[in-house]
């Protein structure tokens, strides 16, 4: 491996089309990302056929200009990673056509990235000096829920996962009933705020065949019949007393972290690990952040950089260097996109 090698990150699973240079796992020197919130807003979600057409107009631009802020050629890139999975396939499908045609036509390697195992690197990539193996990775995204044990970078035991709803998504879902624009997560948050925690009892669900797993379907659904009633008839609570719709939030957001602190810190402690790893957007919740100091201060818990927390290029690139180091020979170029990816 040279002394500085340049890895060129894409990342396009979802509604994100996004290009990082990184240098040696951790050096960014370019991190754009392309936010297609403004598309999917009116739709309250993200719409795949939407998403797949601007990451086809916006992908080249993305990569021109994270060459240029880097300050590199293209001869530069020593190496081409890409996420190629989980993900919506025709997004996967737009990132992995274009980091295999680089590779082919600039003759360089080029590795696939899990897009899970990128957001537990961000954590890594934003504060390497605090990371000690093993840890438990807890990833909590609008796309996946999932704790793993985390023996090193690439060494991965699943340790449980959500059976339905991830946890972002459960947000964005009750912000839609709440008819708060997408993405709901944000807005949940600055609600809870103020609001009452203990005014509704909404539980997250228990799944019985392992005590790690997470279920959040049931809970949006709670909060829809507390809000329109069981059938969806009756005129929203919020007509009536407009500010409840703080105590809704709040009482969601609490039954919702607390389900991720609790399985978490039970699983930190049956894996004897000491240290806790975090990724995805919902890392972004300040309320997570400090449940998990106030439940257990002692614990050494490692979040992802502001800019690392949401789906992101440079942790994709970080963790492509990982992988080439570790394999010195990249993918096949026959490698698939995915839309699921186990551990
Ligand atoms: O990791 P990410 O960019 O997407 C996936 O890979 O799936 O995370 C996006 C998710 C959305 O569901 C968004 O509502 C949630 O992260 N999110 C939050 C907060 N900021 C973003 N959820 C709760 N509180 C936040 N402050
Ligand atoms: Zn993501």
């Amino acid at each position: 491996m040279k002394l500085n090698t340049l890895v060129l990150g894409i990342e396009s699973t979802c509604d994100e089309t996004a290009c990082a240079i990184v240098r040696n796992g951790t050096d960014i020197l370019a991190n754009v990302i392309s936010s297609q919130i403004d598309l999917h807003k009116e739709y309250g979600g993200v719409v795949p056929e939407l998403a797949c057409r601007r990451h086809v107009d916006i992908l080249i631009p993305v990569i021109q200009e994270a060459l240029e802020t880097a300050d590199v050629t293209l001869e530069d890139i020593d190496i081409i990673a890409v996420a190629h999975g989980p993900g919506l396939i025709g997004a996967l499908l737009i990132g992995l056509t274009a980091a295999k045609t680089l590779s082919i036509a600039l003759d360089k390697p080029f590795i696939g990235i899990n897009h899970i195992e990128a957001h537990l690197y961000a954590a890594v990539m934003s504060q390497p000096e605090a990371i000690s193996f093993p840890a438990v990775g807890v990833v909590v995204s609008g796309g996946h829920t999932a704790l793993v044990l985390i023996k090193n970078i690439g060494e991965y035991q699943l340790i449980g996962q959500t059976i339905d709803d991830a946890i972002g998504e459960a947000f964005d879902k009750v912000a839609k009933i709440l008819d708060l624009p997408y993405p709901g997560g944000p807005q949940i948050e600055a609600l809870a705020k103020t609001g009452n925690k203990s005014r509704f009892s909404f539980k997250p669900g228990v799944v019985k065949t392992n005590p790690y797993d997470f279920s959040f379907s049931g809970l949006k659904t709670a909060v829809l019949y507390a809000v329109k009633g069981q059938r969806g008839e009756q005129a929203s609570i919020l007509e009536s007393d407009p500010a409840i719709i703080h105590d809704v939030a709040a009482s969601f957001q609490h039954a919702a972290l607390s389900d991720v602190v609790k399985k978490a810190l039970l699983a930190a402690k049956e894996y004897h690990c000491n240290t806790l790893i975090f990724g995805g957007g919902v890392t972004n919740n300040q309320r997570l952040r400090e449940m998990f100091d106030e439940v257990n201060p002692d614990l050494n818990y490692v979040w992802p950089l502001l800019g690392l927390s949401l789906d992101n290029a440079a942790m994709i690139a970080g963790l492509g260097y990982h992988h080439y180091l570790r394999r010195e020979v990249g993918d096949s170029l026959d490698l698939e996109a995915r839309t699921s990816i186990s551990w």
